[in-house]
């Protein structure tokens, strides 16, 4: 089997491609990443050089992945479309490089497996479908409608609808997961817990967006990309598969337990964390309702326990120091332009 992993030296990507190279004997993968801010080369470093090529390259250039794509001829081989702009607070500060990544990028993707009727998985997210009141009982399902609320998730969404209509209009054969919110290593320290975890590892004080109201369903890394090798595996063409764990927790109570886990819960009425200026249009609730792909195809997370994932992750942010300081100081200046204590 040989796969075209794109967006690979990131986080998810990244830790896919260590996924299927310890289970799948039989794999080979080609990572096709623009190696932006957000990428890694040290994240892919330590796996065999046989069976995994990183090639440089921004997927929203014509040609780019056609190259990788044509080369593809098995009836396993699958292009596995990571690739994105992914961070929310950089879609504000700036939408452009997000159209540019996720929606050209994603036509060129579908137009290389168009042309060389190759399987593709899209990886989506569940920010397609809005938000959630608090007190909602209904969670997102494949038939909720869509209903992005930033830059990121429109340009999310608007790929989502192109690979809807790639599969009925020329029959690519695609299906697309949208998942809820991953943790665990290889994460980039701009996102909410690796920021608040390297925080405290560099003697900085963890940045709580407004209230802390805002809900979450954390699922760890590993178990989304289980349920994508499922897909793989046994998905219907023209599908929607939605991945969640059940691990909704509101930020306040993500924050409290890292600060728990790390020593650092404040005493005499200080909490040990800053609330900070919140983010424009900030989301208030994710849920997944994943019992389709729980029954479909036979999924269950393994990770489900997030204080436990927390504690392994909070480890491995301990034991990889040199993977994320050289880029620690400017992430924290950035936010530092726009981030206000309340
Ligand atoms: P990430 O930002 O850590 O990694 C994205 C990778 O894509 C980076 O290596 C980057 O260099 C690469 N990339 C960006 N633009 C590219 C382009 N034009 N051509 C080639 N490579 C490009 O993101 P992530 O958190 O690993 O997310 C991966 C995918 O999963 C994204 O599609 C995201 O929308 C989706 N997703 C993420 C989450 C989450 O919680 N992080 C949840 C659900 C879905
Ligand atoms: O739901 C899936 C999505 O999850 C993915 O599609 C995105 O790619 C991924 O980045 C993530 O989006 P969020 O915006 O939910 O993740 P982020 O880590 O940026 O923030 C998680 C929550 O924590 C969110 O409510 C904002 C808040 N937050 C974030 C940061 C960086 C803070 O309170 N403090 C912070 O310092």
């Amino acid at each position: 089997m040989r796969l075209v992993v794109t967006g690979g030296a990131g986080f998810i990507g990244a830790n896919f491609v260590h996924t299927v190279i310890r289970e799948r004997p039989d794999a080979h993968v080609t990572v096709l990443d623009a190696m932006t801010y957000a990428a890694n080369r040290a994240s892919l470093s330590d796996l065999p050089a046989d069976r995994v090529d990183l090639v440089e390259g921004d997927c929203a250039v014509p040609g780019v992945v056609d190259d990788l794509v044509s080369q593809l001829a098995g009836p396993k081989d699958t292009v596995v479309h990571f690739a994105a702009e992914s961070h929310n607070d950089n879609s504000l500060a700036g939408p452009g490089p997000f159209v540019h990544s996720n929606i050209v990028g994603t036509y060129q993707v579908l137009e290389a497996c168009r042309l060389h009727d190759v399987r593709l998985h899209h990886v989506s997210t569940d920010e397609v479908y809005g938000d959630l009141q608090l007190d909602d009982p209904a969670k997102f399902t494949p038939a909720t409608a869509y209903n992005p609320s930033s830059p990121y998730s429109a340009t999310k969404a608007g790929a989502d609808m192109l690979v809807r209509a790639w599969v009925r209009s020329f029959g690519v054969r695609a299906t697309i997961s949208n998942c809820s919110n991953n943790y665990g290593p290889y994460q980039h320290v701009e996102k909410f817990i690796p920021r608040q975890i390297t925080n405290l590892l560099t003697g900085q004080r963890p940045r709580l967006y407004g209230s802390g109201a805002n809900v979450r369903d954390w699922i760890h890394v590993d178990d989304h990309n289980s349920a994508v090798l499922r897909i793989l595996a046994g998905g219907e063409r023209g599908r929607t598969y939605l991945i969640g764990a059940d691990g909704e927790h509101s930020n306040l109570q993500v924050m409290q337990m890292i600060c728990e886990l790390m020593g650092a819960t404040g005493t005499d009425g200080d909490p040990g964390f800053d609330h900070v200026t919140d983010r424009p249009g900030h989301d208030l609730r994710y849920a997944i309702d994943a019992t389709a792909t729980r029954e479909e195809l036979g999924w269950e997370p393994q990770h489900t326990d997030l204080r436990d994932g927390l504690r392994r992750t909070i480890e491995w942010y301990r034991e990889n120091r040199d993977w994320w300081e050289p880029v620690k100081e400017r992430v924290e200046a950035r936010y530092a332009q726009t981030e206000k204590v309340l």
